[in-house]
């Protein structure tokens, strides 16, 4: 059997890898300023992460949620105390879209509506109502075009307040900081302005907080910046570190009731360690700060390059617009300077998303490289 063909590769085969450092099946070294996507929050292979998760696979791996899992409700509680969200209760799953998908289906639940608003250039996922609430036709199939979602574009009051007035919906959906579309942003004032429609409309309104959440903002979640408070959360990304496990926080206002939600695979024992162990060094070695911190100094080192016409983002999530398209720079940093980035929808915008604890040294070697490869 071959592999279904769906991912444009780079030639290049990690083996392993520790901290920022990629090595290679030929034994050359890397480095992930990419963090796989935004994944890698607290680094390759971090010895807490690798500890935990063989503690626990020595003990238990796997069992279904029809049991008691003391993990997760210790993971409820840690995530509650470090993003300052004790009154949101947890539900747990797999993946990002998958969080997206129990967060519009919540919505659905607890106003009894179905349309969605989200915004241009979003991306929350690929299964069948976060991929409708996804700005990019070409990944919608027949089936996801049932669903019913506007898109207006980003900060336009008039545009949502006209929408939101206008016809029944359950949701509006949002990422804090647009990952793959290109690092845009709500202002404060629209995301505060969206916040107060949806409570007079009776909408629920959904944080994405699949790559902005987890301390890359430079806050635990970077809604966080605004001063707002969302009716659900949703999380994945860095919350594992590579360990496939994803979430909602959903606002204690909404009531459970039992099989509304479910998984067989959400919140095994597994995926609580990794995501314990991620707490545990986000927490002991100050990632949060480190993000915000570096965030400052990596911005202010984008000043030695000319060739960058915009800086986007907030703490290690960042963006930076050239005013040319920067695939060929990207297979050069990759090819010739060892150093991986990411791309975007914007063909202009290379993104840099590293691991929560780099330092300062390493973004001078970031520099250093892309000055080499422009
Ligand atoms: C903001 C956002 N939401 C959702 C997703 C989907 O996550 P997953 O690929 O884990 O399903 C992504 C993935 O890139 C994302 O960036």
């Amino acid at each position: 059997m071959k592999l279904f063909d769906v991912y444009p590769l780079y030639d290049v085969t990690p083996v392993s890898a520790k901290g920022i450092e990629i090595w290679d099946d030929k034994g050359e070294k890397y480095l992930d300023f990419y963090g796989g996507h935004a994944v890698i929050s607290i680094g390759h292979t971090h010895p807490v992460y690798v500890e935990r998760i063989k503690e626990q696979l020595d003990k238990i791996a796997f069992y279904s949620n029809s049991v008691q899992n003391p993990l997760q409700q210790k993971l409820a509680q840690k995530l509650g105390e470090l993003s300052d969200c004790e009154n949101y209760n947890l539900f747990m799953c797999n993946s990002g879209a998958e969080a997206n998908e129990n967060a519009l289906k919540m919505a659905s639940f607890h106003t009894g509506k179905s349309k969605v608003i989200a915004f241009t250039n979003s991306f929350h996922g690929r299964t069948s109502a976060a991929v409708a609430t996804t700005d990019n036709p070409n990944i919608n199939a027949p089936i996801n075009k049932q669903q019913e979602v506007t898109f207006l574009p980003l900060n336009d009051f008039e545009a949502f307040e006209k929408a939101i007035a206008s016809d029944h919906y359950c949701a509006v959906i949002l990422e804090a900081i647009q990952g793959v579309g290109g690092l845009d942003e709500p202002t404060t004032e629209f995301f505060q302005f969206i916040t107060k429609k949806c409570k007079e409309h009776n909408v629920v309104l959904i944080a994405d907080e699949v790559q902005s959440g987890y301390g890359r903002s430079g806050k635990f979640f970077a809604f966080q910046h605004h001063g707002i408070e969302p009716d659900i959360i949703s999380i994945a990304k860095g919350m594992g570190n590579g360990f496939p496990v994803g979430g909602i926080l959903i606002h204690e206002s909404f009531k459970p009731s039992y099989g509304l939600l479910g998984t067989t695979f959400g919140g095994n024992h597994l995926a609580c360690a990794a995501s314990l162990a991620v707490l545990e060094v986000i927490e002991n070695e100050n990632l949060i700060e480190n993000a915000a911190e570096l965030g400052t100094y990596f911005k202010e080192k984008t000043q030695e390059i000319p060739e960058i016409k915009k800086i986007k983002g907030k703490g290690l999530m960042i963006g930076l617009e050239f005013d040319f398209e920067v695939a060929a720079l990207r297979k050069k940093l990759i090819m010739e300077q060892h150093m991986f980035t990411g791309s975007a929808k914007n063909k202009n915008l290379l993104r840099f998303l590293p691991a929560l604890n780099i330092t300062t040294k390493d973004i001078d070697v970031f520099f250093e490289g892309l000055k080499k490869a422009l």
